[in-house]
C-alpha cells in the first residue's frame, strides 16, 4: 500500500474520513478547530456534552454532510497526554482504522499530531500492519470484502515534506515485509514445506544477498544428525538454508537463526488431535528470519547479517526416531531423544553449531520452540534467554523501540543440570514440565560455544487467540455481509 502525504487545506482534501487524534480532556487542536468551525460546532458540542471526552481507545465519528469534503471526522481518543506513550498512539491508530474500514471507507486521512517528527514512520508502519488479512485462498465473493484502499497523512508542516516522504517510504518497506511474513506463516503446511522456503530464500537472492541450501545429502556430509532425525518420518526432504547479506563495508557479523518445522505433529511422541492444526505456524521463527533477509537486502544497512534456517516436518511413521533413539549432532555431542516433540531444539541446535564457522559478534535464534513460554507470558511477551549480557541489552532496547515486549528468564547451572541423559551427553527434554522454557534454552546452549547468544521463544507471539490491535485476525477480511 502506498502511503500519502497531505499539506493542502484539511476542508478540501479528498477522503471519505479524517482521524484525529485526541487526549482526554483536550480542547480541539488547530485542525479540528478550523473543521468545527465550519460544521458549526458540532464537534465542541459533542466534546462538552460529554459524548467524547477523550478517553483511551474511545472513537466517534461525525457526519459532515457535504460541509467539507470528506465525509466523516472520526475522533480517537488517547487517554492523559503525559506521559506520551507512542505504543498507545500505535493501539488507538490500528482501532481508528480498523473502524473507518468497518463503516465501508475506502479512503482516509490521519491527521497526524503535533508530536516528534519521526513518529510518522511508526504511524504508517502500523497503518499498513492493521489493515492486513490473508486472503489468498478465497475464491469467493472477493467484491464484498471491505478494504481501505488509501491511507494518507496530513500535515500543515510544509516545510518537512521531504523528510516525511523518506520516513513513509521506509515505513511502506518495513510494514510490507512484516505483512509478506505473515503471508508466509500463514499458508499452511502443504504449500510450505521446507523446500518452498528454499525457493522463498532463492527468489530473494541478490547481489548483496547470497544464498545457499543444503538438502539432506550435504546435510549427512556436514553430519548434522539431529536435522535428520527430526525429519526421517517425512516424506519431505529437510533443508539448511543460508543466507548472507553482505555490505561492502561492515564492522560487524551476526548470525540469525529460524526455527523451520513446516509442520509439527510431534512426531511418535504426538500431538493431541485438538489445536494441532496451529502447527502449520512452527515455522514462524524461519519466516521472522526470511522477513529480515528481505528488509536487509532492500534498506542495506552496514552490518553483514546471515540467516539460517534449519527446515524440516516433524511427521510420526515406520522411519520416524522414537523415544530412547540417540541421534549424534553436528557437534559431535550425543543426544538421547526422550520425546519427538522436542524436536525444535534439536534441528536449532545443529543450525546454531554451524553458525559458529561465522565467528560472529552474535548469534540470535527465534523459534515457537515450547508450550511452556504460553504458560510462563501468554500471547504477551516472547521468552528471552541469553549468555551475554551485553547482547541481552542490546535486544531488549530494540524491543522497547518497536513496541514488542521481551521478558529475561535466567540460565542457572542448576538447569543445565537437568538436560543431561543417562546414556548420552544431552536429553532432549528436561524429563518434567518444570522450567520447560528454559531447559529447551540449557540445551541450546551446549550447541553456541563461547559466542555471545540470545534465545527468543516466540511461541507465544507467534501466533495469538485473539485479534489484538495492529494484529489482526489472519481471516478477518470483513465481509460485509457477514454476520460478524
Ligand atoms: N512447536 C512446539 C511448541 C509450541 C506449542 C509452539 C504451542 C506454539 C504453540 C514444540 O515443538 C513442542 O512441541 N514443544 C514441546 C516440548 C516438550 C515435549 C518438552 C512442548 O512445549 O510441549
Ligand atoms: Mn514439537
Ligand atoms: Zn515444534
Amino acid at each position: 500500500m502506498n502511503l500519502k502525504i497531505e499539506t493542502n487545506n484539511i476542508e478540501t482534501i479528498k477522503t471519505e474520513g479524517l482521524i484525529f487524534f485526541v487526549f482526554e480532556k483536550e480542547k480541539p487542536n488547530e485542525e479540528l478547530a478550523q473543521i468545527d468551525k465550519v460544521l458549526g460546532g458540532v464537534i465542541s458540542d459533542v466534546i462538552r456534552k460529554g459524548y467524547f471526552n477523550g478517553e483511551k481507545k474511545e472513537i466517534r465519528s461525525i457526519h459532515t454532510h457535504g460541509k467539507v469534503t470528506s465525509e466523516q471526522i472520526i475522533l480517537v481518543g488517547l487517554g492523559k497526554k503525559e506521559p506520551f506513550d507512542l505504543e498507545n498512539m500505535r493501539q488507538c491508530l490500528a482501532l481508528s482504522l480498523l473502524f473507518a474500514r468497518e463503516n465501508l471507507l475506502k479512503k482516509v486521512t490521519i491527521v497526524l499530531p503535533p508530536a516528534n517528527l519521526n513518529i510518522i514512520q511508526d504511524l504508517g508502519t502500523v497503518a499498513i500492519m492493521s489493515l492486513y488479512h490473508f486472503i489468498s485462498y478465497k475464491t469467493k465473493d472477493c467484491d464484498k470484502i471491505k478494504k481501505i484502499n488509501e491511507v494518507s497523512f496530513y500535515t500543515k508542516d510544509k516545510t518537512n515534506i521531504s523528510k516525511y516522504k523518506l520516513l513513509l517510504n521506509k515505513a511502506e518497506i518495513i510494514a510490507e515485509a512484516i505483512n509478506w511474513t505473515r503471508d508466509l506463516i500463514n499458508h499452511p503446511s502443504n504449500f510450505v514445506t521446507p523446500n518452498h522456503l528454499v525457493l522463498v530464500a532463492q527468489k530473494l537472492s541478490s547481489k548483496n544477498l547470497k544464498v545457499k541450501s543444503y538438502g539432506e545429502k550435504k546435510l549427512k556430509k556436514l553430519g548434522m544428525g539431529l536435522i535428520l532425525g527430526v525429519s526421517r518420518g517425512s516424506d519431505e526432504e529437510a533443508q539448511l538454508i543460508q543466507l548472507d547479506y553482505q555490505p561492502k563495508k561492515y564492522k560487524e557479523t551476526i548470525v540469525l537463526v529460524g526455527k523451520g518445522i513446516t509442520f509439527d505433529s510431534g512426531g511418535i511422541s504426538i500431538k493431541p488431535s485438538a489445536k494441532m492444526n496451529d502447527m502449520k505456524m512452527d515455522m514462524a521463527g524461519a519466516g521472522v528470519v526470511l522477513g529480515i533477509m528481505k528488509l536487509l537486502k532492500e534498506t542495506k544497512p552496514e552490518v553483514r547479517v546471515i540467516g539460517l534456517i534449519p527446515a524440516a516436518e516433524n511427521m510420526p511413521s515406520g522411519k520416524a526416531i522414537k523415544p530412547s533413539d540417540i541421534l549424534v549432532s553436528a557437534s559431535g555431542q550425543t543426544v538421547e531423544i526422550d520425546d519427538t516433540d522436542a524436536e525444535g531444539r534439536l534441528i536449532l541446535a545443529d543450525a546454531l553449531f554451524y553458525a559458529q564457522s561465522f565467528k560472529p559478534s552474535a548469534i540470535i535464534d527465534l523459534a515457537t520452540l515450547t508450550g511452556a513460554t504460553l504458560i510462563v507470558l501468554g500471547n504477551e511477551a516472547a521468552s528471552l534467554i541469553g549468555n551475554n549480557h551485553k547482547l541481552i541489552e542490546r535486544i531488549k532496547n530494540s524491543a522497547d523501540r518497536s513496541g514488542e515486549k521481551v521478558w529475561e528468564l535466567p540460565l542457572w547451572d542448576e538447569y543445565k543440570e537437568m538436560i543431561k541423559s543417562e546414556v548420552a551427553d544431552l536429553n532432549n527434554t528436561g524429563k518434567t514440565r518444570n522450567a520447560g522454557v528454559i531447559t529447551a534454552a540449557a540445551f541450546l546452549e551446549n550447541f553456541v560455544g563461547k559466542f555471545p547468544w540470545v534465545h527468543l521463544d516466540i511461541a507465544g507471539t507467534a501466533m495469538l487467540e485473539k485479534p489484538k490491535d495492529y494484529n489482526p485476525n489472519e481471516y478477518d477480511y470483513a465481509c460485509r455481509y457477514c454476520k460478524r
